[in-house]
């Protein structure tokens, strides 16, 4: 298995001849729409399976709307009162878990995943291994482990849950003899669905050295527990994705029976009451149960039908072997960590840190709710508008809209297992270091979701599983709030990286075709070119929605500036909030007024003119290139123009005050800095050096564990929800460090002091990391300024993990005659 040809030997030597047939002049516009569907159906086959439902510890799908899924539940039973919240199934925060995760993984390969359950005093390890082969996404396996922890009992029983549902058309049944025991032997599962074609699934028992629990009860005789027991269920579709409830609704009748016949004076031992009934037949959900004593193992193997031939378990373990390998391998090229981090503990967590962000991706498929009543107030044009906008929003009836897909990372598997749009531009940095056609099938997942005016929701709640874990209030999108635009940041290192050569040769010399396939629209233009062609309209319109819907207002107030146009103002603002850009409870203007500007905003609009500028002009796209040069010029000299603040030395957003002038409104922090993080405050600007003398200040931004949110020296600091009011952020502390690296490698006369900032703050924030994942066993989404301690979110393996890519980033020590600044 794992010959590296065999996921699709046609398309390789199509490829193949290809590559050379174009190699020395222009390719023919067939043969390049040939080649273009054949890498999107590779990569189609290669991406298709995965734990793409990460919300659950372990939970299998394809990346097809409805079709079959998988997953596991475990819990310990050593008494009658506990069983049912020891059950594991769905990721959630404070569960007793001493942590967990993955690894390491690759998408398109596969993993191992650790969960150290300390709750139930069991560490489970899953190895997830993808073999490619048929024509239908290839054959996947995942070895079970269960080791008890050192301080589980002399005797622990645990009982494991596999379950198969069936969400679409399709066929599911359980192949083995019945037998009212219990099953011995593997479980075998046979189906049917239109996109996966035939496969099996078997469950196998596993080693001879899985014990199980023997007792002397009669109730033994009945059901004994060195056999599988299996319940197959037909059960109308929507209710599949429950599967937790379903599992107890299936086994209390059997549990209620057992007291009935027995008595609660001679019950049998737990972990015989809490058993499903052996009824394995037909239907569109099963369950496989098992129960052990101490330590166990045991495989599940989905063989496509269409595979050359099945997975087993010895070649399952091969794959294991050979999965570590290459994952390691590409790592050590890709992201090995960089001085003072290279050492094994650093590279270990690197790699932990990477894998949950590629472990985390999520195929989701639902409809989401939106308003559309368009209501006028929503333009928030008025004096008070966040009342009548609050009115309308309590007048509007939103709807569920048709159900869309989509392929995206997550912030944080057990809190935020769903798509977020600001989030996903930072979660792409890391993954296109990888793979970077697998980031750009994520961001064109991201843009197919986009309405008619360019609108895409920024948070992504898609279905009722996904709803599940949502408050109601905050379920509904609303086609007037906008998101930072960060995808286009990935966009813009797509058109920096890709090969713009004349020579379109994709080399499949390479042993495997994965990591061709990583690179394919890096190594031939002319994927690139038709890649960028057929994202550009919707880029365009995103653009122009933004633009247009929100516009600040520079005329009305009589402000000072080069263009009369470029100003801009989040909509979606309450008095306390602005959700909209991200930076939730950030202080602004009080109140809030429609002639407010926000330096953010203009900043992230600024990015986004000069990633369209360089993508046009990768385009050919002339007359756009000078119209996207021209707003970026404009929208340069507007943020100095509207937002620098003489007296602050810092950028600012802007308001109006009560005698209808335009005046700043300074809070120092995240937002006074925004237009050096999104690079448009050069090395040789005058704004630099106040701004990196705010930035290196312990008493404004600076503390030995990153760059704090909002100035120590601020009225607001720490106060009410003291969201984005101090704490350290990971994400906009890769900017600062990103753009510290960008002055400290380019001459200019502050090159000196970034170099110096660069180096320290890169320590602080890896090192903090570190140490609290070590702590812990987690990642966080936030931590805290005065102590480096993460707080809220836990597990939040989103944009956090933005570490990888800074221990990768040089070390930059000081050179000879350090201390000089370039002039
Ligand atoms: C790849 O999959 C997507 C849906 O996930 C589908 O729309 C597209 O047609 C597929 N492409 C090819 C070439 O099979
Ligand atoms: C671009 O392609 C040419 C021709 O195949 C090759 O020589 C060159 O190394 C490639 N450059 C990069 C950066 O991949």
């Amino acid at each position: 298995m794992h010959h590296p040809l065999s996921l699709s030997l046609l398309v390789v030597s199509f490829l193949f001849i290809f590559g050379f047939s174009t190699a020395s002049q222009a390719s023919s516009s067939d043969d390049v729409s040939i080649l273009i569907n054949e890498v999107a159906r590779a990569n189609n086959q290669s991406l298709l399976w995965g734990p793409y439902k990460p919300n659950l510890y372990f939970g299998v799908r394809p990346r097809h709307p409805k079709s079959l899924f998988a997953g596991l539940m475990w819990a310990k039973v050593d008494d009658f009162r506990t069983v049912q919240e020891n059950f594991r199934h769905t990721c959630e925060q404070h569960e007793g878990m001493a942590g967990y995760g993955w690894d390491e993984y690759d998408v398109r390969k596969g993993g191992r995943q650790t969960i150290h359950d300390a709750g139930n005093t069991v560490d489970i390890t899953i190895d997830f291994i993808k073999v490619p082969g048929g024509l239908h996404g290839g054959s996947w396996g995942a070895r079970v482990k269960g080791v008890p922890r050192e301080d589980a009992p002399a005797q622990q029983f645990t009982t494991v849950v596999f379950y198969a549902g069936l969400e679409g058309l399709g066929n599911l049944q359980v192949e083995n003899e019945p037998d009212t025991l219990g099953l011995e032997g593997d479980v075998k599962l046979k189906g049917y669905t239109p996109d996966l074609g035939s496969f099996t699934i078997d469950v196998t028992t596993g080693p001879e050295s899985n014990e199980h629990p023997q007792h002397s009860h009669p109730s033994y005789a009945e059901k004994p527990l060195d056999r599988t027991l299996v319940t197959s269920l037909q059960l109308p579709s929507e209710h599949l994705w429950q599967t937790r409830p379903l599992l107890f609704t299936v086994m209390k009748p059997e549990v209620d029976a057992i007291f009935q016949k027995y008595g609660t004076e001679s019950p049998p031992p737990p972990p015989q009451v809490f058993t499903i009934p052996n009824k394995p037949g037909e239907g569109n959900l099963h369950f496989v149960q098992k129960v052990f004593e101490g330590a166990f193992e045991f495989d599940i193997l989905f063989s496509s039908g269409s595979a050359p031939q099945p997975i087993t378990s010895e070649s399952l373990t091969e794959g294991i072997k050979s999965t570590a390998l290459s994952f390691s391998d590409r790592f050590e090229k890709i992201f090995a960590p960089q001085a003072p981090f290279d050492s094994p503990e650093y590279t270990e967590f690197s790699k932990a840190m990477f894998s949950n962000l590629i472990g985390g991706i999520g195929y989701f498929y639902g409809g989401g709710i939106v308003d559309r009543s368009a209501a006028p107030e929503y333009e928030e044009e008025n004096e008070g508008f966040w009342e009548e906008a609050a009115e309308a929003r309590a007048r509007a009836r939103p709807e569920a809209e048709e159900p869309r897909e989509l392929f995206t990372c997550i912030p944080s598997r057990p809190f935020f297992p769903r798509g977020f749009l600001w989030d996903e531009g930072f979660h792409l940095i890391p993954v296109i270091d990888w793979d970077m056609d697998l980031a750009l099938e994520i961001v064109k997942s991201w843009f197919n979701l986009m309405d008619e005016d360019g609108w895409i929701a920024r948070e992504q709640i898609l279905g009722a599983e996904a709803r599940s874990k949502v408050p109601p209030e905050f379920t509904v999108q609303y086609p007037h709030y906008a998101n930072p635009p960060t995808l286009f940041m990935i966009l813009e290192s797509f058109v920096d990286r890709f090969n713009k050569s004349a020579a379109p040769r994709i080399d499949l010399d390479r042993e495997d075709i994965a990591d061709s396939l990583r690179s394919a629209h890096l190594e031939n233009r002319d994927l690139a070119y038709a890649y960028l062609r057929s994202i550009y309209p919707l880029l365009k319109r995103h653009y122009y929605w933004f633009r247009k819907t929100q516009r600040g207002d520079i005329k009305s107030y009589d402000r000072d500036a080069y263009s009369a146009k470029e100003a801009y103002r989040w909509r979606g603002r309450t008095v306390q909030h602005i959700l909209t850009s991200g930076l939730d409870d950030y202080p602004r203007a009080q109140p809030p007024h429609p002639g407010e500007l926000h330096t953010d905003l203009i900043s992230w609009m600024g990015l986004a003119s000069r990633s369209l500028r360089r993508i046009a002009e990768a385009l050919g796209e002339k007359e756009d290139t000078e119209e996207f040069g021209a707003h970026e010029k404009a929208i340069v000299r507007n943020i100095d123009d509207l937002h620098w603040d003489e007296e602050a030395q810092t950028y600012c957003d802007a308001t109006i005050d009560d005698y209808e002038e335009s005046v700043h409104v300074c809070h120092k922090g995240y937002i006074s800095i925004f237009p050096f993080l999104t690079g448009i405050v050069g090395p040789d600007s005058p704004r630099l050096k106040p701004i990196l003398d705010l930035i290196r200040d312990p008493e404004e931004l600076w503390t030995d564990y990153g760059i704090r949110s909002l100035s120590k020296k601020d009225p607001f600091y720490g106060t009410a929800e003291n969201y984005w009011r101090s704490p350290i952020w990971m994400n906009i502390n890769y900017l600062v460090l990103k753009n510290l690296y960008d002055i400290a490698t380019a001459p200019g006369p502050h090159r000196e002091q970034a170099r110096q900032m660069y180096s320290d703050l890169r320590k602080n924030l890896v090192q903090n990391v570190f140490k609290e994942w070590k702590r812990t066993g987690f990642a966080w989404e936030q931590y805290n300024p005065d102590t480096g301690r993460g707080q809220r979110t836990q597990h939040f393996t989103g944009w956090t993990s933005l570490v990888v890519k800074m221990m990768t980033m040089p070390d930059l020590p000081a050179s000879k005659g350090a201390g000089h600044d370039e002039l």
